[in-house]
């Protein structure tokens, strides 16, 4: 069958988060991440793509750092926000195009029920499937507060390079860009304090 180029750039997007996963791996040596990384990776690759879900260890997450890992073929982000990008979320309300998270396709009722802005059950661990709603590349995170090429007023976030998206550091779309939509919030919940398990909601959730 002929290639019409509708999926290049989710092609593009699955080579870059794979780039970028091995990055993980390849920077850290034994710092931070590479622990939570390899713990993310139980049970076997092969329940992965079955579609089991997968644990994250995040004791050793630090403020503005990120664990990746996979989930049904998708790459998902756990992020730990600092208080002050916490603080800057809602200033952004005005430029985004969805700030409550009224659309219910893009988290759990249960994250938006916990807060609407913030998109997470505790405030400073954001959990987001790392794929641009607009044609599924995987965006660069920016996490620090600062002036931007894309955006002066930046507050952290996530740029997608591939036809300019941005979304902010709880994956809210701004306005005025190609992606139509928040960021999806996969299902989890938390074992224990430090354990987060994709793919199951909280017991007890709708
Ligand atoms: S895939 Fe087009 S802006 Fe992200």
């Amino acid at each position: 069958m002929a290639n019409d180029g509708v999926n290049e750039p989710v092609n593009a997007g699955r080579r870059r988060f794979l780039t970028a996963t091995t990055a993980v791996v390849g920077a850290v040596g034994a710092g931070f991440a590479a622990v939570p990384f390899i713990k993310s990776w139980n049970p076997s690759a092969r329940a992965q793509l079955a579609g089991a879900p997968v644990n994250a260890d995040i004791s050793a997450l630090q403020d503005g750092q990120r664990l990746i890992l996979e989930w049904r073929g998708q790459p998902i982000w756990i992020v730990k926000r600092s208080k002050a990008v916490l603080d800057a979320l809602p200033t952004l309300d005005g430029r985004l195009r969805d700030p409550k998270s009224e659309n219910a396709d893009q988290q759990p009722d249960y994250v938006r029920k916990a807060n609407p802005e913030l998109r997470s059950i505790k405030p400073d661990i954001s959990v987001l499937v790392g794929l641009c709603t607009h044609l599924g590349c995987s965006p660069e995170m920016a996490a620090e507060i600062k002036p931007e090429p894309y955006d002066t007023e930046w507050k952290g976030g996530y740029f997608c390079p591939c036809h300019k998206s941005r979304f902010d550091m709880a994956g809210r779309v701004f306005q005025g860009v190609p992606a139509p939509t928040n960021l999806v919030v996969p299902p989890h919940h938390y074992a224990d304090d430090n354990t987060i398990v994709i793919g199951v909601d909280p017991e007890g959730a709708a």
